[in-house]
């Protein structure tokens, strides 16, 4: 069992959208059972909302369901613990995982999109509204992520 727990700054657009897309992914695999999967936030800026209502429509209009996914949290340090990998959306998010967790001592951090071997950031929404980027990103990255995590798979 593989822990995932992705992490954006308000946890209302990016990593909400990461986890649903990521479980969704997941379980057409078939693979439900390998992962468990949540999303948080840096700042406490959203702590409490719902997934962000464009965030939510782009999900919908492309069929991934998103009742899994709960009121946006602030990542608690016991997090780095009880998580295997603590997935970011940008480098920012990373300094700021960073800054809760006390630094990366079991090496768990990671950019989403280094798993599409593309050292970048997500393409925010937050500012730009374009939502359907963001989607293209993510599911670029949880892609690669679940085919990097598949046992199966020699390296
Ligand atoms: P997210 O988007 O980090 O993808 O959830 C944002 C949500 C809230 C803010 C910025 C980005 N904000 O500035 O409150």
């Amino acid at each position: 069992m593989t822990k995932i727990l992705f992490i954006c700054l308000g946890n209302i657009c990016r990593s909400p959208m990461a986890e649903a897309m990521f479980k969704h992914m997941a379980a057409q695999a078939g693979r439900s059972e390998e992962f468990e999967i949540a999303s948080a936030a840096v700042s406490e800026e959203e702590w409490g909302n719902p997934i962000y209502p464009p965030a939510a429509a782009i999900l919908r209009r492309h069929g991934i369901p998103f009742d899994g996914v709960r009121t946006a949290r602030q990542m608690r340090p016991t997090d780095y613990e009880k998580y295997d990998l603590i997935i970011a959306m940008d480098e920012a998010n990373i300094r700021g995982i960073r800054r809760i967790a006390g630094g990366d001592p079991d090496d768990k951090i990671r950019l989403l999109m280094d798993y599409a071997d593309e050292h970048r950031n997500v393409a925010d929404p937050w500012y730009t509204r374009d939502f359907q980027t963001a989607y293209d990103d993510i599911l670029k990255g949880c892609r690669a992520l679940l085919t990097a995590l598949d046992s199966s798979q020699t390296k």
